[in-house]
């Protein structure tokens, strides 16, 4: 691994492979979710250890609600198990807590474990770990135009002073700014598409796809794509 400075600032991952990792092996989906929980750890502190400012995971998109109540249910209850087990270390590896998402329709008690999480940790200054929890990158969009015609409306704002920046600064990652826009975009499980994750922030980030399922991924696969992005060349359309 070279030097800090080839680390990314903000890795963003899409955590998928869960279901076909526990039916594979003829178990349950749920234990597959059960299993991504230890994922989450293993890539969180490696990825802290390894200077890492923001990583944000995908946790539940707005098209998961799709899925049966069964495993609604399920998903909407990981957020508790794994901040009831995990937050004593994510203290003492001085992670902050944060999600993106639209909280509205997330159930009573999953909104208050993941409020405590954050609550707990906000005083911790090193790598920001940041659930994308029922979160959707179309909805996302709208609701920042939404809040920027509002402003327009009320005056605050004049029309010609829309720009990429103040757009930008609506969405809901405005919460960590200034890692908000994504640079290395990773994907396990061997799909390759994105799902309405973070459209707007990852326009200029690089791709790193796996096939493994995401329960096992590990820190030394992080560490391989980390790896593969220090080799990359970032040039944002110029030369
Ligand atoms: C990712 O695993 C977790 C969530 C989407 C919540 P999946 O549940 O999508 O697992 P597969 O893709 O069906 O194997
Ligand atoms: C993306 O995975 C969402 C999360 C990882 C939370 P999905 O399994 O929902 O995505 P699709 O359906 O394969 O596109
Ligand atoms: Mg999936």
């Amino acid at each position: 691994m070279k030097d800090n400075k080839f680390i990314p600032d903000h890795v963003a991952v899409i955590m998928d492979g869960n279901g076909r990792w526990a039916q594979n092996t003829g178990r349950d989906r749920k234990e597959g979710h059960q299993e991504g929980m230890e994922a989450i750890r293993r890539v969180s502190i490696r990825a802290s250890e390894r200077g890492v400012k923001v990583l944000t995971l995908y946790a539940f998109s707005t098209e998961n609600w799709k899925r049966p109540p069964q495993e609604v249910k399920f998903l909407m209850q990981l957020p508790v198990n794994f901040f009831d087990r995990f937050v004593p270390e994510l203290q003492e590896n001085n992670i902050k807590v944060n999600m993106i998402g639209f909280k509205d329709k997330v159930p009573g008690p999953t909104k208050r474990s993941i409020e405590k999480a954050i609550s707990e940790t906000k005083d911790n200054t090193g790598m920001v770990l940041n659930f994308a929890f029922n979160y959707g990158g179309r909805s996302e969009i709208v609701e920042a135009t939404k809040s920027v015609v509002d402003k327009v409306l009320s005056g605050e704002l004049n029309r010609k002073d829309i720009t990429e920046d103040v757009l930008q600064g609506e969405l809901l990652t405005h919460s960590i700014q200034p890692y908000d826009e994504v640079d290395l975009l990773i994907r396990s499980s061997g799909e390759q598409r994105l799902s309405n994750f973070l459209l707007w922030q990852n326009a200029y980030s690089e791709f790193y796809f796996s096939k493994l399922y995401w329960p096992d991924f590990t820190g030394d696969i992080l560490d391989e794509a980390l790896l593969d992005y220090q080799n990359r060349s970032r040039r944002y359309g110029a030369l």
